[in-house]
């Protein structure tokens, strides 16, 4: 299977980037599969109708209700009619910022499922927790998934929060050993195997080495995707 290229745009790029985006990206990939990009909510139809089937579409959050008074909300039937098919959920930043926890986020990884959706599950140790990592992402995995019985449709992103954004990269040891815990993890909690993707800092001049490591599934990119030119390089190099 081919391993997973997200980008994650984060509160960057607006719609009139979109077109030129997609046309680089059809026009300098071969090989398009599983290659993704999570945009702001405002986005995603235009992309998704630009992009067609060549490149996904994913969301970067949504809330767990289906409708109501929630205002500044958006649900997963909202994302998926927009014509998002993947959602980030659990992001670092979403963690961080905006104080979401792990019931929360195990309450929308349900609600997307249930839309049909496939979700991309984060889970990272800040630098604090760096010796502990084992014991912080158990229990992310743990009580993220505890409401989850089917996880045909769920990718895990492994982004140490210390790696975020800071041009600091794990090492290639380090993301190996960690990828093999969480694989280990998922395996005796829930007996699933998941893709695992790794983030942070991720550009074209490490993503080969990543991405060429047995238990990684893929990427999940932020600032080096929101360029068209350094996204395709990175997609290429799996
Ligand atoms: P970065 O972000 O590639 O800019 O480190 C990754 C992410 O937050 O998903």
């Amino acid at each position: 299977m081919d391993k997973y290229i997200v980008g994650n745009w984060k509160m960057n790029n607006d719609l009139s980037d979109i077109e030129g985006y997609v046309d680089y990206l059809n026009n300098n990939l071969e090989n398009k599969n599983n290659v993704i990009a999570c945009v702001p909510y405002t986005m995603i139809k235009t992309f998704a109708d630009t992009a067609k089937s060549t490149i996904g579409t994913g969301a970067e959050n949504c809330y767990f209700a289906e409708k109501g008074a929630y205002t500044g909300e958006i649900s997963a039937k909202m994302l998926k009619s927009a014509g998002a098919e993947y959602v980030i959920i659990g992001h670092s930043e979403r963690r961080q910022i905006f104080g979401e926890t792990n019931e929360m986020i195990s309450k929308k990884i349900a609600a997307v499922l249930q839309e049909g959706l496939k979700v991309i599950f984060c889970i990272g140790e800040t630098l604090e927790q760096k010796d502990d990592f084992k014991a912080v992402l158990s229990k992310q995995i743990v009580e993220g998934l505890a409401e989850i019985s089917d996880f045909s449709n769920i990718i895990v992103a492994y982004e140490p929060v210390w790696a975020i954004g800071t041009g600091k990269v794990a090492t290639i040891d380090d993301i190996k050993a960690v990828h093999a815990y969480i694989k280990e993890e998922l395996s005796s909690s829930f007996n699933v195997d998941l893709p695992i993707l790794y983030g942070g800092s991720v550009k074209p001049d490490n993503s080969a080495e990543i991405l060429a490591l047995e238990d990684v599934g893929g990427v999940l990119v932020g600032g080096a995707c929101l360029k068209a030119e350094s996204f395709a390089e990175i997609a290429k190099s799996r």
